[in-house]
């Protein structure tokens, strides 16, 4: 960085300053998700957790990705098991997200659970579901980074749970048509 001629010089800048965690998050939190519930099952035992990292990365070949924080018990469960579903949740669904989202807890008690055709435990009446296989996975700073390979999907109409600035909230479509790639 050049100063002015003969005036004092301004302080370069070699290194951006870090960003710090909070404002990643607060920052990243004014991009409006959806809200899924990632369930798996490894020796009998269930496991699940909310997450709203869920991205859709490839359509062919149908690959999805869920970033997991270091420590969530159910990334190691879904690295155990080889396979996981993702459910999304509908706008009545804010119960099942809390649930889902608190530690220490058995998450499935009293909760109906249904099985998709490859044996893994899903959220009944979410508005979707997405079977798949663990294509393969890396850590990337503070987080997992999972990558299933889609086995079989499922969806129904109806509204999504949003979730924006670390609160629920519900998503109004403006009433326009589809995009036409939308098909
Ligand atoms: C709306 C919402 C989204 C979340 N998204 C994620 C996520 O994408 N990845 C993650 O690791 N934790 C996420 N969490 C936090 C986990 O749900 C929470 O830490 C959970 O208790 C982990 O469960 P486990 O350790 O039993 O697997 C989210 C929580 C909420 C409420």
């Amino acid at each position: 960085m050049s100063g002015r001629a003969g005036g004092p010089r301004e302080p370069s800048v070699t290194a951006p300053a870090a960003i710090a965690p909070v404002d990643m998050r607060r920052t990243m939190g004014r991009f409006t998700t959806g809200v899924a519930v990632v369930t798996t099952v490894t020796e009998g035992e269930l496991h699940g957790m909310t997450v709203n990292s869920l991205t859709s990365v490839s359509l062919d070949p149908p690959i999805l990705l869920v970033c997991f924080n270091h420590g969530a018990r159910t990334a190691d469960a879904v690295l155990a098991a080889g396979t996981f579903a993702v459910s999304v949740l509908s706008s009545r669904q804010e119960p099942i997200a809390w649930r889902f989202a608190s530690r220490g807890e058995d998450h499935f008690s009293g909760l109906p659970v249904e099985y998709g055709k490859h044996d893994v435990p899903v959220v009944p009446n979410a508005l979707a579901h997405a079977e798949c296989l663990v294509h393969s996975h890396q850590v990337v700073g503070d987080h997992l980074v999972v990558f299933g390979q889609v086995k079989r999907l499922c969806d129904r109409d109806g509204l999504p749970l949003a979730f924006l600035g670390g609160k629920f909230g519900d998503f109004r479509d403006r009433g326009h048509d589809p995009f036409e790639w939308f098909a």
